[in-house]
C-alpha cells in the first residue's frame, strides 16, 4: 500500500524543472499522469486532480495529483490528493469527480482492489468510493465503498466498473459509471443519492450496442444548449473513415435525456478530437454558466515520449463547449487571451511555392491562419521544423480534409505518426487556429467547430514555421507568443 505523506515529500524533493515542460498546460510534478479526475469548482476556485504516479514516467499504482487555478490557465500544484492506502483502494485510486457540498469538497472515485473468490482464485474488483475534504486535504470516509460490486444487477462487470461522475439536481446526486454489461458491450450505468453514502441503482443511462468500441471509460453528462450531452471513451473502437479510428477515443452522445426512463436517446455521436492524443474527457460548469472541458493530451495507444524525460502526459487546454446548429463547437477559454503578447499580423498576404513570414516561429504560440482564396489544391502549414524535423497538417482542398504528419518530429518508435481528419462544416474561408505549447499542438477549425490534438516531442531549438501552397494563397495571419509571468507559487505544498 502506498503512502501518501511519502508521495508528497517525493513530489517536493523530485520536482521537475519547469523550463523543461510546457507552460500553459497542466502536466504532473513528476512522473506520470493520465486522466484528469474532479475538474471542479471548490469555494471559488477551479481545482483540478489526475491519475497520478509520482516515482516513475509509467502507469503504477494510481494517486490522485492536485493543482488549482483562477482562471484555467495559471494553475499552482498542491499535494497529492489521496494514494492507494486503503484495503478497497490497494490496487489504486482509479479517475473520479468532484462536487462542492455542505460538508465540503466530495471526490467520488474508484477503489480497486484484488479480492479471493472462494475457490481460492483472485479477481479485480471496482467500487466507488468517498473521500472528503477542504480544498487541500481530503479524507476517505470510514463506510467505503459507498457502492459495492454488490449493488450492481446481475450480468454487470465488476471488473469493469468506474470512473464515477457526479452531480446534483435539486436534493438528489446522480452518478454516472462506465460498465460493461453481460453482452459484453460497454454501457454507462446510473445511481442516485441524497448524501453521496447510500446509493441506489437507477438505470443503463446509454450502452454502446455493439457500435462504439467496448469498455466505455469516464463517462460525463451534461446539458448543453438545447440538448444532454454523454461523453465517453470507449476502448476498441473500430476505424470509421470519416469519424472514428481505431482504439481508444472519446466520443460524444448528443441527443435529449428522457427523464422518465432515465436514458439518453442519442441523435448523433461523434468524434470529439481527431488528433493523436486526447482521452478521457471532464468537465466542469462554471459559475458564470460556461461547459468547460478538459481530456488527457496523451492515449494509451500512443504511449510516447522521449527517453531520459522524467515526466510524461500533459492535460489539453480547457475548452468552452457550445452547442449550435447540431454542432459541437470547442474553444480555448477566454482566459488564454490575456496572456497573448507580442502580436504579428498579416492581412491579405500571398503564399506560393514554400516560405517563411518574418517574426512567425516559436513553440509556444496562439497562431490563426484564415485561407482567404486562390487556386490551390493544397496548402500545408509546417511547425516544429529545421533542417532536421517537421510537423505538418495539409489541407487538401478537392477532398476537404486536413492530414497529419509527424513522421519527422524525432519521435522514432512512433509508429502511428499520421491522421486525417475530413471537415464536417465547409465555410467560405477555413480558419486553423493552432495553440503550441513546446510539445503539443491544439487545432481548432473554423472557429472550434472541430478539434485536432497532438503532441510531438521534438528538441526545442527547432521552432521555424513554414507555409507550402501548390499554387497561390491568399492568407491572413494573426500570431501571439503565450506568456506567463512570474513563476507559480509551490507554497502550498508545505500545508501537509
Ligand atoms: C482511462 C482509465 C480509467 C481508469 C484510469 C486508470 O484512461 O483507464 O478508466 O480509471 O484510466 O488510471
Amino acid at each position: 500500500m502506498a503512502d501518501l505523506a511519502k508521495a508528497n515529500k517525493y513530489q517536493k524533493e523530485n520536482r521537475i524543472d519547469k523550463r523543461e515542460k510546457p507552460i500553459f498546460h497542466v502536466t504532473p510534478p513528476v512522473g506520470w499522469m493520465n486522466d484528469p479526475n474532479g475538474f471542479s469548482i471548490f469555494q471559488g476556485k477551479i481545482h483540478l486532480f489526475y491519475q497520478y504516479h509520482p516515482y516513475r514516467d509509467v502507469w503504477g499504482p494510481m494517486h490522485w495529483g492536485h493543482c488549482i487555478s483562477e482562471d484555467f490557465i495559471r494553475w499552482k500544484e498542491l499535494p497529492p490528493a489521496m494514494a492507494p492506502d486503503m484495503d478497497y483502494d490497494a490496487a489504486g485510486c482509479f479517475s473520479g469527480s468532484a462536487i462542492e457540498t455542505e460538508e465540503g469538497h466530495a471526490l467520488l472515485y474508484t477503489g480497486v482492489m484484488e479480492k479471493e473468490r472462494t475457490d481460492g482464485t483472485k479477481e479485480i474488483v471496482q467500487q466507488q468510493c468517498l473521500a472528503i475534504g477542504d480544498g487541500i486535504t481530503y479524507e476517505k470516509v470510514s463506510i467505503n465503498p459507498v457502492i459495492s460490486f454488490g449493488q450492481l444487477p446481475d450480468g454487470f462487470s465488476r471488473e469493469d466498473f468506474r470512473d464515477p461522475k457526479v452531480w446534483r439536481e435539486k436534493e438528489t446526486y446522480y452518478l454516472a459509471a462506465g460498465n460493461i454489461n453481460g453482452q459484453g458491450n460497454g454501457q454507462v450505468i446510473l445511481f442516485e443519492s441524497e448524501d453521496l453514502r447510500e446509493w441506489r441503482y437507477v438505470s443503463v443511462l446509454a450502452d454502446n450496442q455493439g457500435k462504439y468500441g467496448r469498455m466505455w471509460e469516464c463517462p460525463d453528462f451534461f446539458p448543453l444548449g438545447q440538448k444532454d450531452v454523454l461523453v465517453v471513451s470507449p476502448q476498441d473502437m473500430q476505424a470509421d473513415e470519416t469519424e472514428f479510428h481505431n482504439g481508444n477515443q472519446a466520443v460524444a452522445l448528443i441527443g435529449v435525456y428522457d427523464r422518465k426512463q432515465y436514458r439518453l436517446l442519442e441523435e448523433q455521436v461523434i468524434s470529439l478530437d481527431y488528433g493523436t492524443d486526447f482521452y478521457a474527457p471532464q468537465t466542469v460548469e462554471t459559475e458564470d454558466g460556461r461547459r468547460v472541458m478538459i481530456a488527457w493530451m496523451q492515449s494509451w495507444d500512443m504511449n510516447i515520449k522521449p527517453a531520459g524525460q522524467k515526466w510524461c502526459g500533459m492535460m489539453t487546454i480547457p475548452r468552452q463547449l457550445e452547442l449550435r446548429d447540431n454542432t459541437l463547437y470547442q474553444k480555448p477559454v477566454k482566459e488564454l487571451e490575456k496572456y497573448r503578447r507580442d502580436p504579428v499580423v498579416y492581412t491579405g498576404r500571398e503564399i506560393s511555392g514554400t516560405c517563411m513570414l518574418p517574426d512567425i516561429r516559436g513553440r509556444i504560440l496562439d497562431l490563426t491562419v484564415e485561407l482567404l482564396e486562390g487556386d490551390f489544391r493544397e496548402f500545408t502549414v509546417s511547425f516544429a521544423a529545421n533542417e532536421k524535423f517537421h510537423t505538418s497538417f495539409r489541407y487538401i482542398r478537392d477532398t476537404q480534409t486536413i492530414e497529419f504528419d509527424r513522421t519527422y518530429c524525432g519521435m522514432v518508435r512512433d509508429a502511428v505518426c499520421q491522421r486525417k481528419m475530413k471537415i464536417k462544416k465547409v465555410e467560405r474561408t477555413l480558419k486553423l487556429r493552432f495553440l503550441l505549447d513546446r510539445f503539443s499542438v491544439e487545432l481548432f477549425v473554423n472557429d472550434g467547430a472541430q478539434a485536432f490534438t497532438s503532441t510531438f516531442y521534438t528538441p526545442l531549438e527547432a521552432e521555424d514555421i513554414i507555409f507550402q501552397c501548390d499554387k497561390k494563397a491568399m492568407i491572413n495571419v494573426e500570431k501571439y507568443t503565450i506568456l506567463l509571468d512570474g513563476e507559480e507559487g509551490e507554497d502550498l505544498c508545505e500545508r501537509i
